[in-house]
Parts: structure tokens; C-alpha cells; sequence
């Protein structure tokens, strides 16, 4: 198949890369970088485990072609803390047992930083209906709205 250019900043890092236009940014993360944090559940956009940030803003990156983020920054669970500090997100998932499995919980994760960052963290309701996209299949959802809330707090 033929490989068309992709530059596109991912996790702070700029890349050059060669990518067939039916790729999407998941398949790209994954077996091309080897960035397997972003998790592929459903690959149809209904699980939420494959959310990443595109430009700040949430996507499913099995919806994404990978070529559509020419130009962009995307930010991946890998990219979202420093070396050695986590993202607050992610300690406050740790504090509150935000997780039982864990496969759901880097794409939760980034879904609960853009929920807060939005401004959809002001009543658990709130948090609720913007993390409705986010499936967990071991039932932690009281632990991870109780660990939005806290970092809203
Ligand atoms: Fe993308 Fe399920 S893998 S929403």
C-alpha cells in the first residue's frame, strides 16, 4: 500500500513518519510507535479505551485517521506525567482505586484530565455524563469519579 508523510508531534516529540491513509492513530500508536498504553478495546469508538488527546482536545483513536493529526500535538497516557512524577490524575486513580483490571484506565485517565480541564468536574453528575464514553467493564466508576472530584477539589 502506498505510505504517504506524516509530521506530527507525540508526546512533546516531533516525528517524521510514513503512513498508510487507511491507519488510524491507534494502530499508529501501537504497532508503529510501540506506544501500547493506549488501549484498543472495541476499535469501533465505543469503548473509550483508546482516548488520547489531539491538540488538547479528547479523541478515540480508533476513530482518527492517523494522518488527520499532520501538523498537530498528541498527547498519549505515556506522555502525561513527567520522568519520574506522575500526572495528579494519576496518582489521585491510585489514592481512590480508580481501576480493579486497568485496561480501561489510561484511556479513563485521559478522559477525567480533559473532564477537569473542560470544566465538567463540578458534581459528580457532571463528571458522570462526561466520562460516559469510558466503559469499565470491573465496575470502578464510584472510584473513578471520587478521583476526578478530588482532583477538581
Ligand atoms: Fe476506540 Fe473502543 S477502542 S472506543
Amino acid at each position: 500500500f502506498e505510505q504517504l508523510p506524516l509530521q506530527v508531534r507525540i508526546n512533546g516529540q516531533a516525528q517524521q513518519l510514513s503512513v498508510e491513509p487507511r491507519v488510524t492513530l491507534l494502530d499508529l500508536l501501537r504497532e508503529q510507535l510501540g506506544l501500547t498504553g493506549t488501549k484498543k478495546g472495541c476499535d469501533h469508538g465505543q469503548c473509550g479505551a483508546c482516548t488520547v488527546h489531539v491538540d488538547g482536545q479528547r479523541v478515540n483513536a480508533c476513530l482518527t485517521l492517523a494522518l488527520t493529526t499532520e501538523g498537530r500535538e498528541v498527547t498519549t497516557i505515556e506522555g502525561l506525567g513527567s520522568e519520574d512524577k506522575l500526572h495528579c490524575m494519576q496518582e489521585a486513580f491510585l489514592r481512590h482505586d480508580g481501576f480493579q483490571c486497568g485496561y480501561c484506565t489510561p484511556g479513563q485517565i485521559m478522559s477525567a484530565v480533559a473532564c477537569v480541564r473542560e470544566g465538567h468536574a463540578d458534581t459528580p453528575e457532571q463528571v458522570r455524563e462526561y466520562m460516559s464514553g469510558n466503559i469499565c467493564r470491573c465496575g470502578a466508576y464510584a472510584n473513578i469519579v471520587a478521583a476526578i472530584l478530588d482532583v477538581k477539589a
